[in-house]
């Protein structure tokens, strides 16, 4: 490796878990997918805006003046992130879950009886309820299935799908049951030659690579900032000219984005802290904010996140009694380090309560994914034993992971 790529790929954990305050617990954490460690710099923001803004923002007061401001800079650092191109672009929220909510009623405002919509069954059920849910009003919910042999969701049968009164594709970026990554250029080229909107659930993406909706060309895309480092809330971004378009949920006389999809107003001291995670990304690589340090930190995240997770891809793949419920690459293409698995003998509940009670945070389930748990007929199995990563998880407590399960596979 040349010494500029070494640098580049380079991330000093030691300064890593130093921001997250949550990690002298002796927990070791692998439910990252269900949610991260916070930043020590993100607590300190809530804080300070606490503390220094805490005024009702539209006044003409030097407070309130300040305090707008300090809000859009917050803001303005989430269009680095994403890449979006405007302000009205980012609407934050409490939850993906609520904002996919407010989406859809939003949107299937704009429908008629008979229109369609393509949910698939891999989704978390964030990205399939609410769509599910229009079928009330009239408009017809198709679902694009897993294959079950590839466990892929394949193109072909996407198009087949798609007809003259689709008008909305939704579809998750990484499932956050099989960490596998969706084509998502391909993807949102095929809806949009066919005049069809896409919808992305980002979730699980978001913590481990750069977005950018700009290059992916997406129209609607999520994510949830407690699984990125940040507290509870949420990120939508969608186009201008299609938010502008949309009615909104709000009171009436409120017609700009984003608070047109923000009833009640959007959580000030949260929506501030979230600039600090897009300032930690961009310190990995020692650089201000700007694309070219987050895309070297999220390098950095990636690669750590790959090293430490090839040992347990290699241990489960080489395990005669189990089965990896996702892809078996470990390539930064294929896949994020979200790993899941069942036991040919002892269910996922078993394993992972015994893994509880030696202090490794991991779960099993459907982990919300419920239609893909049916799908893959694992709901008996008490579904899959998920362990997830986050890059300040360490090869040295990925080794004392393996040889726990190692030695209670041996002993069952
Ligand atoms: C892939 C995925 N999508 C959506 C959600 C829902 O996110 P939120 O809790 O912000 O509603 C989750 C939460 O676990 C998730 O993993």
């Amino acid at each position: 490796m040349k010494m500029i790529d070494f640098l580049v790929l380079f991330m000093d954990i030691n300064w890593v878990r130093s921001q997250f305050p949550g990690l002298g617990n002796p927990t070791v954490f692998l439910d990252n997918a269900g949610g991260s460690q916070t930043l020590q710099t993100v607590i300190n923001r809530i804080g300070h805006y606490l503390i220094h803004h805490d005024v009702q923002l539209g006044a003409n007061y030097a407070a309130s003046v300040q305090a707008k401001a300090a809000l859009q800079k917050a803001t303005e650092s989430l269009l680095v992130w994403l890449n979006a191109a405007h302000l009205e672009e980012v609407v934050v929220g409490p939850s993906t879950t609520a904002l996919l909510r407010i989406l859809s009623l939003s949107f299937g405002q704009t429908l008629s009886k008979g229109d369609e919509i393509i949910i698939t069954d891999v989704d978390h059920e964030s990205n399939r309820a609410c769509w599910l849910d229009l079928e009330k009003q009239g408009m017809v919910v198709k679902t694009w299935c897993i294959n079950r042999e590839s466990q892929r969701l394949e193109s072909d049968d996407l198009v087949a799908l798609i007809g003259p009164r689709t008008r909305l594709l939704c579809f998750t970026h990484v499932s956050n049951v099989l960490g596998a990554i969706h084509p998502i250029e391909e993807w949102v080229g095929l809806a949009h030659e066919r005049g069809v909107q896409v919808c992305v659930d980002g979730v699980a993406f978001a913590p481990h690579r750069l977005l950018d909706v700009q290059a992916w060309d997406v129209d609607y895309y999520l994510f949830s900032t407690y699984k990125t480092f940040g507290p509870h809330q949420a990120v939508l971004y969608g186009k201008k000219s299609l938010l502008e378009a949309l009615p909104g949920i709000n009171h009436g006389f409120i017609t700009t984005s984003p608070y047109k999809f923000q009833p009640g107003n959007v959580n000030y001291e949260l929506a501030y802290s979230l600039q600090a995670v897009v300032e930690y990304v961009a310190q990995l690589a020692s650089g201000p904010v700007n694309r070219a340090s987050l895309a070297s930190g999220f390098k950095q995240i990636a690669a750590h996140e790959r090293t430490v997770m090839q040992p347990l891809l290699h241990f489960l793949n080489n395990e005669p009694k189990v089965t990896l419920v996702g892809p078996e690459s470990d390539a930064e293409r294929d896949r994020v380090a979200t790993v899941s698995f069942i036991h040919h003998e002892i269910d996922s509940r078993t394993i992972a309560q015994a893994a509880n009670q030696a202090q490794f945070g991991i779960r099993f389930g459907d982990f919300y994914a419920v239609a893909l748990i049916d799908a893959l007929g694992l709901r008996q199995r008490h579904g899959v034993v998920r362990v997830s990563l986050a890059h300040y998880n360490t090869a040295d407590e990925m080794d004392r992971l393996i040889r726990f399960l190692s030695e209670f596979f041996d002993r069952y």
